[in-house]
């Protein structure tokens, strides 16, 4: 076994720590026993070079800007596979035959109705209520109505535990979305696939047999796939965490929806957008890359830069191949794509940008296709939140089924008030 030793230089004593190998990209140091053999702590807040599982589900190397799901290529996946199943793939460690994936799609069209209860929920929403915190609360309200469904000590129960999150989430999305403009719900239509009947349940009037336009129904569930899963980001991380206290996985889900709407994350999407119409022209993208540059000013180019991928992320390069397919097809706005372009290219080049290794990640492009699909850019984060929770789930199970189960309780370095007296 390789191993690293650590000197204290303030006593000269040593220590022997393993390297553990991984199957692909970094090994890790095995750390579990610093505190007790040294009295030390690490220190490292973001957790920018902590691994803080063991997970065979999606690798991610940044510096390739390579992403495999279970070993598939993104690109491979994104291309050649729906968004089924890839989330077959991750909830069952291979990809299904014709007749499993019928049987799958099948499964879920019939498990994407919710409790009659759920849905009263939502009339407790004001109209203005972002859709990202009905999502959140009726997730979290799940846990209420499945609570006995789910022995968390029987691993068997997962998988259906798994499959009926994944076939409600839609619905719930399609619901948050209604409410915010107070019109009636429009429920599942169990002939249609995964990504049609999300499309429907958005825009259909109620008994409206709405033909969805194929091109749009393939777009979206490519962007499905593209957010299905992305190792230990910061969401999952909550997920994994909330998983680790044992409480209800559609609560754990819950958190990581809310952990998923911050700008720095997943609600990146929503900014990148407000960002390019606020930027309007690209004779006004040079101003707002120099105020991007400017340490003083809080300005960032939403959509730019990423904690590990320090290349192209693969899912935005997907994208932009996606958004050129569809731009004589559905209406993209060519305007705001050309800003999107100039943002782009000038970043690429620029020093401050370059230095950085900040490139465009999945949020930058994806806002333009589902803007001209007419999602409305308060639904973005959670288009996010639809593909992500397979992920999400299959993180969870992976973390009920793994030997060191431990609850997520990090130290800190203490720097306040010493030994005050009253
Ligand atoms: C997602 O982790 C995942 O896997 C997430 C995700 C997933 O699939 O789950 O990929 C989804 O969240 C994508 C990221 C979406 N967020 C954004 O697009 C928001 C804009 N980006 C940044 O806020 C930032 O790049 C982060 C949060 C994404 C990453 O931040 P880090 O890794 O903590 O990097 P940092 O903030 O330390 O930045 C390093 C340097 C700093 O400059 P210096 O202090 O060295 O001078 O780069 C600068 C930053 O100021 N910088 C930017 C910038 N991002 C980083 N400067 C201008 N514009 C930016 N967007």
């Amino acid at each position: 076994m390789n191993s690293v030793t650590l000197i204290n230089n303030t006593n000269g004593e040593k220590y022997e720590f393993d390297i553990l190998d991984s199957t692909k990209g970094s090994g890790v140091i095995d750390v579990r026993n610093l505190y007790a053999a040294t009295g030390l702590f690490t220190y490292d807040p973001g957790f920018t070079s902590t691994a803080s599982c063991t997970s065979e589900i999606t690798f991610i190397d940044g510096e390739k800007g390579e992403l495999r799901y279970r070993g598939y290529d993104i690109e491979e996946l994104a291309t050649k596979k729906e968004y089924l199943e890839v989330c077959f793939l991750l909830l069952n460690k291979r990809l299904p035959n014709k007749a499993e994936l019928l049987d799958f799609s099948e499964e879920i069209s019939k498990r994407s109705f919710v409790h009659e209860g759920i849905k009263d929920l939502f009339n407790a929403f004001p109209d203005y209520a972002h859709p990202m915190s009905m999502m959140s609360a009726s997730v979290s309200a799940m846990s209420a109505f499945y609570f006995e469904h789910l022995d968390m000590s029987e691993c068997k129960d997962f998988q259906v535990m798994a499959r009926r999150i994944i076939a409600k989430m839609p619905t719930l999305a399609a619901f948050s979305y209604r409410r915010t403009l107070g019109i009636p719900f429009v429920y599942p239509d169990i002939e249609r696939s995964f990504t049609e009947n999300f499309l429907y349940m958005l825009r259909a009037y109620p008994g409206q047999s709405l033909k969805i336009p194929t091109i749009e129904v393939t777009a979206l569930d490519t962007i499905f796939t593209l957010h299905a899963d992305h190792e230990q980001n910061a969401s999952t991380s909550i997920v994994r965490g909330v998983a680790s206290t044992g409480a209800h996985p559609y609560v754990a889900l819950s958190a990581g929806i809310n952990a998923l709407w911050g700008r720095a994350h997943g609600g990146a999407n929503e900014s990148v957008m407000l960002q390019l119409e606020m930027i309007g022209s690209v004779d006004n993208v040079e101003n707002f890359i120099a105020r991007a540059k400017d340490p003083n000013d809080e300005f960032r180019l939403m959509g730019f830069g990423h904690r590990v991928y320090k290349n192209f992320d693969p899912r935005a390069r997907i994208l932009k191949n996606l958004l050129h397919e569809l731009k004589d097809k559905i209406n993209i706005n060519s305007e705001l794509l050309e800003v999107a372009m100039k943002i782009e290219e000038i970043a690429l080049s620029d020093e401050y940008f370059v230095k950085r290794k900040l490139y465009p990640n999945i949020d930058f492009y994806s806002g333009l296709i589902l803007t001209a699909m007419k999602i409305p850019r308060s639904m973005f984060t959670i288009i996010f939140v639809i593909g992500r929770t397979v992920g999400w789930i299959t993180q969870w199970m992976e973390f009920q089924e793994s030997e060191d189960k431990k609850i997520a309780r990090p130290r800190q370095r203490y720097m306040g008030e010493t030994d005050k007296q009253v």
